[in-house]
């Protein structure tokens, strides 16, 4: 006799096409009755795609086979088509204007210096900025910000974000201190993303720059399910290899309904500073047609230079330390960019994440011809 336990653990095999988490973990199974002659399950999907529904009902199957389940009824329910008129969806911190969201398809392509360096930028630009690193799994903003030694101050249940180089900032790294680390699982990791923009005091913000683990998973869904993601920036190296990755992000970008603001090119060249001559370490100006194919712009392409890893290393970023230098400049255009993008989202009715579902196939019209989002 199976029992809707063990009709339970197996449903945590079945993960939501195209993410890690299982239908379980997302809450999508609304019932399980195993007391009748057939076993009953209820699952509310928030996709309406064929291709989902196809894809849970083969992988259930494949599930339940398993403690030996071959007859079962298997009900999902799906939500109408959208709307095609754009009413807000939810926003845990509803007084931050703007949220955005930075990628990149793997680690130590420069993610966190860009951000660091766009926020501080947009900042000395007059606007009021956050910098949130949810980047759980190797959190860097508070060496890169010089905030490692200090930790935040509690105000009743919440915490107030540390200012630095005239943004507020959050991150793991202050809240767990130096060297510790938790091993996250998918509801663990939902659970922080939506702490660190509920329970943290951020002021009325024009933008929240936000540092996200490197890919595709669990902390980018919960983000674009918590607030309404304005625009995504995405950051790649000028290798092909790194560009493979870069166009998996974009790709999640446009699953996730995200309006892409743009690509940063980083590590884009070196230029000797004995000589003045430029080496394509790992290339330049690979980016512009990957950009160009995803209907985006280059927001910058910034050089290799030890300037920018010092200052990443002894919380000094280079736009701070180093105003009126060339890399400064370039990140001074790349955080004009990008705010200009962010205007253009909101005068054209912003995003509206009432329609970001994890969802493949159908809206998922990556014109690169070589989309992510299939299964
Ligand atoms: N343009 C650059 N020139 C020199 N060093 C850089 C540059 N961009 C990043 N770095 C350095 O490379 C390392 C990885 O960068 P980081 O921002 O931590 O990457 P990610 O967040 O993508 O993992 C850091 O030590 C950083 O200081
Ligand atoms: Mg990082």
């Amino acid at each position: 006799m199976t029992s809707n336990d063990s009709i339970k653990e197996a449903l945590k095999n079945v993960t939501y096409p195209g993410f890690t988490k299982s239908i379980v973990d997302f809450g999508f199974v609304k019932k399980i009755n195993a007391d009748g002659e057939k076993v009953e399950i209820d699952i509310k999907v928030t996709s309406s795609s064929a291709e989902v529904e196809k894809q849970i009902r083969d992988d259930v199957k494949k599930a339940l086979e398993t403690i030996g389940v071959k007859e079962y009824n298997l009900n999902i329910e799906k939500p109408k088509m959208p709307k095609e008129s754009s009413s807000h969806g939810k926003n845990i911190a509803p007084y931050i204007k703007n949220f955005v969201m930075v990628s990149s398809g793997k680690g130590g392509v420069g993610k966190s210096t860009t951000t660091v360096n766009l926020a501080i930028s947009l900042a000395k630009q007059g606007k009021k900025v956050g910098l949130l690193d949810a980047d759980i799994y190797g959190p860097n903003i508070p060496r890169m910000i010089g905030t490692v030694d200090q930790s935040p101050e509690i105000v009743g249940n919440k915490v107030k974000p540390i200012i630095s180089h005239g943004i507020e900032t959050m991150s793991m790294g202050s809240l767990m201190g130096e060297g510790q680390s938790l091993i996250w699982r998918g509801a663990m990791v939902t659970k922080a993303i939506q702490q660190l923009l509920q329970d943290i005091l951020w002021g009325d913000l024009d933008v929240l720059v936000i540092d996200m683990p490197p890919g595709t998973g669990d902390a980018q869904l919960t983000l674009a399910q918590s607030v309404p993601v304005t625009a995504g920036v995405c950051v790649t190296t000028p290798q092909k290899v790194a560009l493979d990755d870069t166009a998996r992000s974009l790709d999640m970008f446009k699953k996730l309904h995200i309006p892409i603001a743009g690509i940063v090119e980083n590590m884009s060249g070196f230029i000797c500073p004995e000589t003045n001559k430029e080496y394509d370490i790992f290339g330049k100006g690979t980016t512009e047609p990957l950009a160009k194919e995803y209907d985006t712009v280059v927001l910058g392409e910034i050089p290799i230079d030890p300037t920018i890893r010092e200052g990443g290393d002894i919380g000094k970023p280079i736009v701070s330390e180093f105003p009126d230098s060339e890399i400064t400049k370039r990140y001074d255009i790349a955080a004009k960019e990008l705010w200009k993008m962010i205007e253009k989202i909101n005068e054209e009715g912003g995003v509206d994440n009432e329609a970001v579902q994890p969802t493949i196939g159908g809206s998922c019209s990556s014109n690169s011809g070589k989309s992510s989002c299939s299964v």
